[in-house]
């Protein structure tokens, strides 16, 4: 079997999940947490390199404070639990999207995880927090912007590779596979530059259900696409 090398996942469904067993949402994303866990060691026996999750979007501050507050108790929480599954599997973490509006001992919480953990191989875990696709791209433009204005860049010199390595994702490969749970077909201001080639997969079942059968039905579809890039095979 063909293991992805990078395997992005739009973790959905926790609140709809919940409400059909009568449950609050913030339950959901509970259950949803812990699924988390399970899916890295799935990915990380299976050979799946780097693992990309989106656990907090842009767009998510919209929703009501109750479960806002609720998702960032767990965000507190999991990167604990998370420093505990990376000893254990070798695996590094870095969090992509906007950390500067999490509260200050996240962001410390977040700092410490990644220190302790960059020099794991195992298996590359990246948490999407506060991310959103279009954000990136503008943080990145400022960015490379600033470096023109002072001359350390010539406008001319800002190649796709160039942008790639200003991205939050910088120095990982692009996802060879995108899941989406829990029927919805959209990608959500997700990984909007890194996803250009990536073999897309939807299902219906809900984030806290995907288990690793689940997992591997997506490894399977994606071992049946024949890849090609404009048209041509992959080498
Ligand atoms: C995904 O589950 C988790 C987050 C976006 C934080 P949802 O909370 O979006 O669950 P549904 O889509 O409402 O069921
Ligand atoms: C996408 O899920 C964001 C995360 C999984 C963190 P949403 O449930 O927020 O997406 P939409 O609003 O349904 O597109
Ligand atoms: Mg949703």
């Amino acid at each position: 079997m063909n293991i992805p090398q990078h395997v992005a996942i739009i973790l959905d469904g926790n609140g709809r999940w919940a409400k059909k067993k009568g449950m609050p949402r913030n339950y959901g994303h509970i259950q949803g947490a812990k699924n988390l866990e399970v899916i890295i060691e799935e990915s990380h026996n299976l050979g799946i390199k780097y693992l990309t999750v989106y656990a907090f979007s842009t767009e998510n501050w919209n929703r009501p404070k109750e479960e806002v507050d609720g998702l960032m108790k767990l965000l507190r929480n999991y990167m604990k639990t998370c420093l505990k599954t990376a000893t254990k599997n070798r695996m590094s973490v870095r969090v992509i999207g906007d950390k500067s509006r999490l509260d200050e001992d996240i962001q410390k919480r977040i700092v410490e995880l990644e220190n302790l953990t960059r020099d794991y191989e195992g298996i590359h875990l990246q948490i999407a927090i506060n991310y959103g696709g279009r954000d990136e791209i503008r943080r990145c433009i400022r960015t490379l912007a600033d470096k023109v204005n002072t001359g350390e860049l010539l406008s001319e010199e800002i190649t796709e590779d160039v942008i790639s390595n200003h991205l939050d994702t910088s120095g990982i490969p692009d996802p060879d596979l995108l899941i989406r749970t829990c029927n919805e077909l959209r990608i959500s201001n997700f990984l909007l530059w890194q996803l250009a080639y990536s073999e897309l997969y939807f299902t219906e079942v809900a984030w806290p259900d995907f288990d690793k059968s689940e997992l591997m039905k997506a490894i399977e579809s994606f071992n049946g696409r024949s890849r090609k890039y404009g048209g041509v095979e992959e080498q």
